[in-house]
């Protein structure tokens, strides 16, 4: 039997190891920290090439008119012919427009194509940015079919991952960044929306391989993580206009299971949500972007927003999940009506 000064002998020691080891973390992520707040200087970020897609609206627009006022070499891609040239009428004739539908391989190995053209001989691209995203609408995943899902995975997903893969080699050259959009909810997932949930799992996950596939190119991958920010994306009159579309397909007896109680309670829990906790400035984001792309030592997570630790990490990873399922049920009242008997 150990003896209890042994005991002793052996808390003393372990209580040494937990505390040296808590200092040592606590070192290490100050100095993170420390090291995350130097950016490279202005002078040498005005020789780089960067490349945003999504940039009509939102936080794309923002970023590129940011960049190009800092004299970075913008390649902006936008979705339409509109937004590209409202873009350029307002920045410098060094900011450089592209139309290019993420969904379309054609398209984007025409912007491979053009920006090779438009580099100097030797040099790549400093930065991409994956941007471009979709919401999609609003509802229980049976709502959706699968051209729904497809909708949102083209862009949110496959277009992400098609432009990273196609730029890769030209982001290797420089030895540069890839920043790629993710959401909060790529981590903690909300009811009611199915699409997107899905679409920024499974580009969290495809960044987290690729980060580390990256690695090996001496090139920086790097996942935002924003919380609800008021851009278009979370338009009030869409989203509604959306979830209705939904819901009108439904046939009467789904709706007569759900009630129209439900369709409120998810309007008012996703929607009224968002718009309360969520940011009216698109700019700690395009900072966040701005961090990643030129911040000597990035990190490889931004999570932007007050609301993404206590509307979605706290209660996901404090609370026990029974809890946080019941309050989707019983506080937010997504509770359907319940089955018809006579089926
Ligand atoms: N706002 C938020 O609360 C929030 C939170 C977390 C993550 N995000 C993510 O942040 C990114 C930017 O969103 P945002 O809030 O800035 O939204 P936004 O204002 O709607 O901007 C998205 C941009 O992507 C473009 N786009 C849509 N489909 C495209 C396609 N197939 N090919 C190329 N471009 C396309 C849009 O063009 P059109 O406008 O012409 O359609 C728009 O310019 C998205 O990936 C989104 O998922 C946003």
């Amino acid at each position: 039997m150990m003896s209890c000064e042994c005991l002793d002998e052996l808390c003393l020691t372990l209580g040494k190891g937990v505390l040296i080891s808590c200092i040592a973390y606590s070192i290490y992520q100050l100095s993170c920290h420390i090291m995350e707040k130097r950016t490279i200087p202005k002078v040498m970020i005005r020789d780089k090439y960067v490349l945003i897609t999504g940039c009509d609206f939102g936080f794309g627009e923002s970023l590129a008119r940011l960049l190009d006022s800092e004299g970075v070499h913008v390649f902006a891609a936008c979705l339409t012919q509109k937004g590209a040239d409202s873009l350029k009428k307002s920045c410098s004739s060094r900011l450089h427009t592209l139309c290019v539908d993420v969904t379309n391989s054609e398209q984007i190995q025409q912007a491979l194509q053009d920006v090779n053209k438009s580099l100097p001989p030797g040099q790549g691209l400093w930065g991409i940015v994956s941007n471009a995203g979709i919401l999609g609408n609003m509802g229980p995943a049976e709502w959706h079919n699968r051209d729904d899902y497809r909708k949102v995975l083209e862009v949110n997903t496959l277009g992400m991952i098609e432009v990273c893969s196609a730029f890769s080699r030209l982001v290797a050259m420089e030895q540069g960044r890839i920043v790629i959009t993710a959401s909060i909810i790529s981590r903690c997932a909300v009811p009611c929306m199915a699409p997107y949930v899905t679409s920024k799992f499974a580009i969290a996950g495809f960044t987290e391989g690729f980060r580390r596939e990256m690695n090996g190119w001496g090139v920086q991958v790097i996942s935002i993580q924003p919380g609800a920010h008021k851009t278009n994306l979370i338009d009030k009159d869409i989203m509604r206009a959306g979830c209705r579309k939904v819901w009108d397909r439904q046939s009467q007896q789904t709706k007569d299971e759900y009630g129209e109680n439900y369709y409120e309670k998810m309007l008012q829990s996703g929607i009224e949500v968002a718009y309360w906790t969520g940011c009216s400035s698109k700019q700690p984001v395009v900072n966040a972007y701005y961090r990643g792309l030129f911040s000597k030592h990035p990190k490889t997570v931004y999570t932007v927003g007050w609301d993404t630790w206590y509307v979605y990490l706290i209660p996901t990873f404090v609370l026990p999940s029974v809890v946080v399922d019941f309050m989707c049920v019983y506080i937010l009242g997504l509770k359907p009506k319940g089955l018809k008997q006579d089926k």
